[in-house]
């Protein structure tokens, strides 16, 4: 798969080349390429906002370097272009799912007070566009949005993430929190693991991590059963 990212830190995104996602690349699985915005400009001062038409606080990205990027980078393949934003459909396991499938994905990190509105419109003519936001909740701008869902993306791509098992038995992957994990000791600080993880009883084992995932569920997450 390949990704490309456009923000005005790019180094943000220095860390997505540890871990798992570091080795993905390594391996050719997966192509991450970050993008400086202010590459497209061309104005000396590499000017990437501007005042808000109709007045207001703040300052908005202006469409030139990002519709000189799209063009760039969304080159005749379609991709899915995902614009993080507060203003978007919440992002969720079944959308990683849903994007892992992908052969390209382009992300603008937005900035200031957003990207004027024109580029999303003109983004659609060159592939599927997408405004997703990480939660209910304002970030200073989408890098933080993007590395999230790049990871949350990327893990899912087949031979990323080495033991593929583990990728059915977590949280969210059967609209359920995960059950408790135990290591070695049995017994630390006079809590002991629970008795039936130690019985080597497959069945009762399986019954009771199920137990225990409605039980979290319904404790601190109801609205996932609803
Ligand atoms: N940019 C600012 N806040 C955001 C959020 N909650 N999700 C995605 N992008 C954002």
């Amino acid at each position: 798969m390949r990704i490309d990212v456009v923000s005005i830190f790019p180094s943000y995104f220095d860390g997505l080349t540890l871990s798992l996602l570091g080795k993905a690349q390594d391996a050719g699985i997966l192509d991450l390429r970050t993008h400086d915005l202010r590459t497209w400009t061309t104005d000396r001062h590499r000017t990437v906002d501007d005042t808000p038409y109709g007045g207001g606080a703040g300052m908005v990205m202006k469409p030139e370097p990002w519709g000189q990027a799209l063009d760039d980078l969304a080159t005749g393949d379609r991709p899915t272009i995902i614009f993080p934003s507060p203003a978007g459909e919440v992002f969720t396991q079944a959308t990683a799912r849903e994007l892992a499938d992908r052969d390209h994905l382009v992300f603008g990190c937005g900035r200031y007070e957003g990207i004027d509105e024109r580029v999303f419109d003109y983004a659609a003519e060159l592939g599927e566009v997408r405004l997703i936001s990480l939660g209910d909740y304002v970030l200073n701008g989408g890098e933080v949005a993007v590395m999230a869902m790049v990871e949350a993306i990327g893990r899912l791509i087949p031979g990323v993430v080495g033991n593929p098992e583990s990728l059915v038995e977590e949280s969210h992957e059967d609209g359920l929190l995960e059950y408790p994990s135990y290591t070695k000791p049995s017994v630390w600080r006079d809590r002991a693991v629970p008795e039936v993880l130690l019985s080597g009883n497959h069945g009762a084992i399986a019954a009771w991590r199920s137990e225990q995932q409605l039980e979290r569920t319904r404790e601190r997450r109801p609205d996932l059963l609803d």
